[in-house]
């Protein structure tokens, strides 16, 4: 696991106080499978970009059940894309190893990785079956430091990062109350959350949002109230999502069910 493509610095981020906000889009589409099909051609143009840039792809990619349909899609319509230069992280994991049926390396390996030309040497998955989730989390940001051969301070800046919107307004695993929200230095964290009674092992602010691009999956009516609530909102404190803000795009993928409630 990992090892490949730990030689340029061109994906790392100073610390930046003052920035241009990003650019927010909002596509809806008709259905899931066209929301996937979008996603994928929006995965594809950002690969290609950051090749052409920096000969390297490095991305983030979301759990739960939405993206299944996206990482399913590439492996079936995009077996040729440059693989062999794309690095895949996890924004985040839960505390299962990896053949559990909660693990979202398990749910990603099944639909893609399985199915693709990505080097094992380029797949960093979270050793998520370590039973101390703090140290799991700690090994992580490990291999985050020296892929993108961080320097004290310094965040990494991931081409792509792909989220996802829970009904309480949370992403990766950055769950509302939960002390994860307020870490500002450390890259990744074991995120205790309450009504799971369990660590996730996700990504921190920062690390998001020093990313180039954030892509948010999000289909169905069952996130339409939330849905509405975080791109139209403004809730006291912010939901964890609407505290997304990455130094390029912020590219929203929904359904048409999930973008029922919006004004338009
Ligand atoms: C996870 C995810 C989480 C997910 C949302 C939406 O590990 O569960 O990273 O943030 O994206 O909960 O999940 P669904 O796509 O299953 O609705």
């Amino acid at each position: 696991m990992g090892g490949a493509g730990e030689t340029s610095r061109n994906n790392v981020a100073p610390v930046s106080r003052h920035r241009m906000p990003c650019i927010r889009i909002v596509e809806v589409l008709p259905t899931r499978g066209d929301l996937f099909h979008a996603a994928a051609g929006e995965f594809v143009r950002a690969g290609r970009g950051a090749i052409a840039q920096h000969d390297r792809f490095t991305v983030a990619l979301s759990g739960g059940s939405t993206p299944r349909g996206l990482y399913s899609l590439l492996a079936k319509d995009h077996a040729d894309f440059s693989w062999s230069k794309t690095f895949l992280f996890f924004s985040d994991e839960r505390h299962v190893p990896p053949d559990h049926p909660d693990s979202n390396y398990r749910m990603v390996n099944q639909a893609m990785l399985s199915k693709v030309p990505v080097p094992a040497g380029n797949m960093y998955r979270v050793l998520a079956e370590n039973p101390d989730a703090s140290a799991a989390a700690a090994d992580y940001e490990e291999k985050l430091r020296g892929f993108f051969k961080l320097r004290p301070g310094e965040f990494p800046r991931f081409d792509l990062i792909l989220l996802g919107l829970g009904p309480d307004g949370h992403t990766a695993s950055l769950f509302p109350d939960s002390e994860g929200l307020k870490e500002q230095s450390r890259l990744v964290i074991a995120n205790w959350v309450e009504k799971f009674k369990t660590h996730r092992i996700t990504f921190t602010f920062p690390v998001l949002n020093h990313a180039t691009d954030v892509m948010f999956l999000t289909a169905g009516a069952d996130k339409a109230d939330m849905l509405k609530q975080v791109l139209e909102g403004t809730n006291t404190p912010p939901f964890p999502a609407q505290q997304i803000d990455p130094t390029g795009r912020l590219v929203w993928m929904l359904d048409e069910a999930a973008a029922a409630k919006l004004s338009s």
